[in-house]
């Protein structure tokens, strides 16, 4: 299958203290592929090197084939749209004119919005539950609803690959399936590709077509999640017990933690 984006052997540092080792994998395009490992093992410097805002200090990225740093602003933006997993805005803009700002890479500066960008945005609005907040302003909504938001300006990129850090990580139980429902569905019937990082080690088995495990920086398993997401890899990785427990109502296998080791 075509990959959409090839990593090879990068390695990433803060001035002297290196965070990511040796880190190659490669995402075929039209998967749903979720980063999980503890607090500070390098998911977020992970993602930031891929979208380009961190350099690594060895090591390729490649998207399509072509140096991720040879790729414009534009180029770069109509193939990858990133929500980040800190959102402060500072400035005063309407809800809908943030999720407007998304579609950048299309809009002409002196033709303004077409009917086309508002009926995109209005759409995506609708899809993540914010349409109804669409004239408040972005920094008087509540956190859960600010990144509803910005998976919103993600979508209307309409990229072919969705970089997601911690996107349900705020929100309450029904938009956290409400919003992996969506990406699902945009995977499956758009073939729009996803690189999401969770903390839920079950919705990500639930969700994912293949997990990347980072422990201390470096990959400790990768595959499919029944291989990566087992009671020994999650014992030496998060260092607590786990008991699997399958029910009988849906099929599924659910991890349940249970002592620190
Ligand atoms: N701007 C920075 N300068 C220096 N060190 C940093 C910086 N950002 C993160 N780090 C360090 O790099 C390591 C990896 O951090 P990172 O944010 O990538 O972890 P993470 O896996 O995303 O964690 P979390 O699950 O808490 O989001 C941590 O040890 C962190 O303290
Ligand atoms: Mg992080």
């Amino acid at each position: 299958m075509k990959s959409i984006l090839t990593i090879k052997n990068l390695t990433f540092s803060y001035d002297k203290i290196s965070v990511l080792k040796d880190i190659s994998f490669n995402v075929s395009s039209r998967k749903f592929i979720s980063i999980l490992g503890p607090n500070g093992s390098g998911k977020t410097t992970l993602l930031k090197n891929i979208c380009g805002l961190l350099k690594p200090n060895e090591g390729t990225i490649l998207l399509h084939d072509k140096e991720i740093s040879n790729l414009n602003k534009k180029d770069f933006a109509k193939v990858i749209s990133v929500v980040h997993q800190y959102n402060n805005i500072g400035f005063s803009f309407s809800v809908f004119d943030t999720v407007l700002m998304g579609r950048f890479p299309y809009i002409n500066k002196f033709k303004g919005e077409t009917k086309k960008d508002i009926k995109i945005v209005e759409e995506a609005m609708q899809n993540t539950g914010v349409w109804n907040l669409r004239d408040k302003d972005i920094r008087e909504i509540s956190g859960g609803e600010r990144q509803r938001v910005m998976i919103a300006r993600a979508l209307v990129q309409e990229p072919e690959l969705l970089i997601l850090d911690e996107p349900i990580s705020n929100l309450d139980v029904k938009f956290q399936i409400s919003i992996l429902n969506l990406c699902k569905k945009l995977n499956e019937k758009k073939g729009l590709t996803i690189i999401t990082t969770l903390h839920d080690i079950n919705l990500a088995a639930r969700y994912s077509d293949s997990i990347l495990l980072l422990d201390k920086g470096q990959i400790a398993a990768q595959g499919k999640p029944e291989n990566v997401l087992t009671p020994k890899n999650i014992e030496d990785v998060y260092e607590v017990e786990v008991e699997i427990l399958n029910s009988e109502k849906n099929g599924f296998s659910y991890i349940i933690p249970q002592n620190i080791v």
